[in-house]
């Protein structure tokens, strides 16, 4: 591989040139999870428990890929999770990920925890793009997103549900990487092996979450007081009353994200939600929650055909998103494949990672004799049981 993004084979090495390119600190703030880092590893070997069965004899000549996510057309069946603080891993940030995700044809997410302005994101890039919103405090400061998305022509919602606190992420507590950051020698020292990166860096620029550091201007503080802002503005009262509060405010495509259980994906959608994200945040939030694809099935049947239903979590080859799909849902989403892309190598990096998952998807349909996206079904995937 060399260290070049464009001849790493798989998301594996890709992940593997990334933590070579940050410092250690910043690569396990991807790369780690909650607790124990049990529901982490869930997401990505429960794929591994299903098996994919083939047709045969089936004329697949031509593969079709094409699909529509929150509503708008999409080349395959596969979107960009919102991440937060993305300027910490490329100084390129969320634009690079957004056109790169523009000229695959798949749609963007940006967090509102996100390093770009949602306006500037706009201006620079026409492609499908959603925006991640949290139920603030401050309901006024969600109306004022929604306000804001709309003018800048955001084509959908995804409100964020499973961060009522943070989740325990042991290895930034390990390496300091808090907030406000207490680094150890040893992780000072890893940042000292990677002169593109400067510790000031940490407390500035790259920690500017643009979107909010309006609403401090006025506390004439620093980043920190920001992150104090944040933290403070989580609400843990939240309930399905403010979903049906901002399905009627936004009135567009809205998928709610962190929906686990079938019953909740049913009130999600009588709440005015135009589809779910089964989520469990790539098991950065309730350790011990299960992996996302093991509950598409129930969730669709509760929801029925029309809304999207999203896998997200643990996606890692375009296999996976053939066996998210044989189970009922509409699409995956990928979080850290991208992020570790952008470490990678910046918009290339990205680039690479969106090249190999549609390579893969498209081999694998043609291996597994389905020519057409629609025509996955349910029994092209088996449950292993051992
Ligand atoms: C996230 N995720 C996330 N989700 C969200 O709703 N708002 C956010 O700001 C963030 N920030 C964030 C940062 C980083 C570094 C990671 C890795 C993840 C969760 C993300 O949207 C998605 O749910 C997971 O990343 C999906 O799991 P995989 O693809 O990383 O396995």
């Amino acid at each position: 591989m060399k260290g070049r993004p464009e001849r790493a084979n798989n998301v594996a090495a890709l992940r593997l040139l990334a933590r070579r390119r940050l410092p250690r600190p910043i690569f396990d703030y991807i790369d780690g999870g909650a607790d124990d880092e049990r529901s982490l590893r869930r997401n990505e070997t429960a794929f591994a428990d299903y098996e994919l069965v083939p047709d045969v004899l089936n004329d697949v000549s031509a593969i079709r890929t094409g699909t529509t996510v929150f509503g708008q057309p999409s080349r395959w069946p596969l979107m960009l999770a919102p991440t937060g603080l993305t300027r910490m891993f490329h100084d390129h940030a969320e634009l690079a990920v957004a056109r790169a995700a523009a000229r695959h044809g798949l749609v963007y997410g940006l967090s509102t925890m996100g390093t770009t302005r949602l306006e500037d994101l706009a201006h620079a890039f026409d492609g499908p793009k959603v925006f991640q919103i949290y139920i603030f405090k401050d309901r006024g400061l969600t109306a004022e997103f929604v306000a804001r998305c709309r003018e800048a022509g955001f084509h959908g919602l995804a409100l964020t549900v499973d961060t009522p606190v943070a989740g325990n992420r042991e290895r930034d507590r390990v390496s300091g990487l808090s907030l406000p950051p207490r680094l150890t020698w040893r992780s000072m020292l890893s940042f000292a092996l990677h002169p593109s990166w400067s510790l000031p860096a940490l407390t500035g620029k790259k920690f500017d979450l643009a979107n909010v550091s309006h609403k401090i201007d006025a506390l004439a503080g620093g980043p920190m007081s920001l992150f104090d802002y944040i933290g403070g503005q989580f609400d843990r009262s939240v309930t399905w009353r403010d979903v049906e509060w901002l399905a009627r405010e936004w009135n567009g495509p809205l998928a709610i994200k962190g929906v686990m259980t079938p019953e909740d994906a049913r009130r999600s959608i009588a709440s005015g939600a135009t589809g779910v994200m089964i989520s469990n945040h790539g098991g950065r939030q309730l350790d011990g929650a299960p992996a996302p694809v093991d509950q598409i099935e129930a969730v669709r049947e509760a929801v029925g055909g029309g809304p999207d239903v999203i896998c997200d979590g643990g996606v890692r080859r375009g296999s996976d998103a053939v066996k998210a799909i044989a189970l009922g849902a509409t699409a995956c989403s990928i979080g850290r494949p991208y992020l570790y892309g952008l470490a990678a190598g910046g918009e290339a990096g990205v680039d690479r990672v969106l090249t190999l998952l549609t390579e893969e998807f498209e081999r694998t349909l043609t291996l597994a004799g389905i020519n057409d996206v629609a025509a996955i079904a349910r029994r092209h995937v088996r449950r292993r049981f051992n």
